[in-house]
């Protein structure tokens, strides 16, 4: 392949990258742009997170280097997966799996809230995916509903890890602000020290709060006010949400982190005791190399999104 011609001058115009040819832009961060690519051979597709190495500072070469390793030690089925990683002399190439079915944000911005049902089987799956990184020990420190993708077939995939870090043990202190403000814990606004977890449960809560009302439960025209109504946990969970839900986000919502409910307790709550699964809407594994990524009960971790209710 090095040796045709029409190769050598798509590698020289950036139109591919190593087995990938790169198709168009489907996202951009600060540092970064997102484009949609597939193998030449397999044609399965990816993400291509495309970062010019010569406009890193230092600060953004610790968080990529912290989303590299991160990354590389996660597999789960409700997490992104970084296949490779592919260096020219003047970029990085993250090759992610490709999530085609948007983001929550934007699913809840164009057709709002999510029902019930959706959202216990998107927030379980959410919570799987945290489950699983906390296990290991890593802290997200970014959990947002612009980073909840959906595949086609609507499994959610938690994604960008470039403020995540990894830490020698669950009760580390951290003290890097990190994060959107909206979704931030309070203790990150106040202490100069946190524990990790405690941070991704109440971005959580944020997230379940979107997902079933439509809005954020903090809101605020300045950075001062929305920050006090943060510390003050001053929101209103609307009276007409199943009280099982209630219970839960004024649980997850908590101020004090020690009393902020744990992964585990969210997990036996009684939301999410009745989810049915919604076998026959799972769509079957697509076939390809890059399937061996995958573990062979992925499919029990995917559940659609736009589930059961019709
Ligand atoms: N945008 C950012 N990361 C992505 C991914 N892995 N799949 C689809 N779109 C994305």
């Amino acid at each position: 392949m090095c040796k045709d011609d029409n190769t050598i001058k798509e590698l020289i115009i950036g139109r591919r990258v190593g087995f990938y040819k790169v198709r168009g832009e489907i996202g951009c961060g600060t540092f970064s742009r997102v484009k949609l690519a597939f193998h030449a051979l397999t044609k399965d597709k990816v993400a291509l997170k495309i970062l010019d190495k010569t406009r890193l500072d230092t600060q953004a070469q610790r968080l990529l280097s912290r989303e590299i390793s991160s990354m590389e030690f996660l597999r789960h089925p409700n997490v992104v997966l970084l296949y490779e990683v592919v260096e020219t002399p003047s970029r990085l190439h993250l090759v992610l799996e490709y999530a085609g079915g948007g983001d929550l944000h934007n699913r809840i911005c164009n057709e709002g809230k999510l029902s019930d049902t959706t959202s216990k089987i998107t927030f379980a799956q959410i919570l799987s995916a945290i489950k699983y990184m906390h296990n290991i020990n890593i802290i997200h420190r970014d959990l947002k509903a612009e980073n909840v993708l959906f595949t086609s077939s609507g499994c959610v995939k938690v994604a960008d890890f470039g403020f995540s870090t990894r830490v020698s043990n669950r009760n580390k202190v951290l003290d890097t602000f990190c994060g959107s403000p909206p979704y931030a814990a309070p203790e990150l606004f106040q202490d100069e020290c946190y524990l990790g977890p405690p941070v991704d449960v109440w971005a959580m809560g944020v997230l379940l709060f979107f997902m079933v009302t439509g809005t954020m439960p903090f809101r605020a025209d300045t950075m001062g006010k929305l920050r006090r109504s943060i510390i003050e946990a001053n929101y209103i969970v609307p009276p007409w949400l199943p009280g099982p839900c209630q219970r839960l986000i004024k649980g997850i919502l908590k101020t004090i982190p020690a009393e902020r409910y744990a992964v585990d307790q969210i997990l036996g709550c009684d939301w999410l005791l009745p989810v049915e699964f919604p076998w026959s809407l799972v769509a079957p594994e697509p076939t390809g190399l890059l399937e061996g990524h995958h573990r062979a009960d992925d499919r029990l971790y995917c559940l659609p999104c736009k589930s059961a209710e019709s």
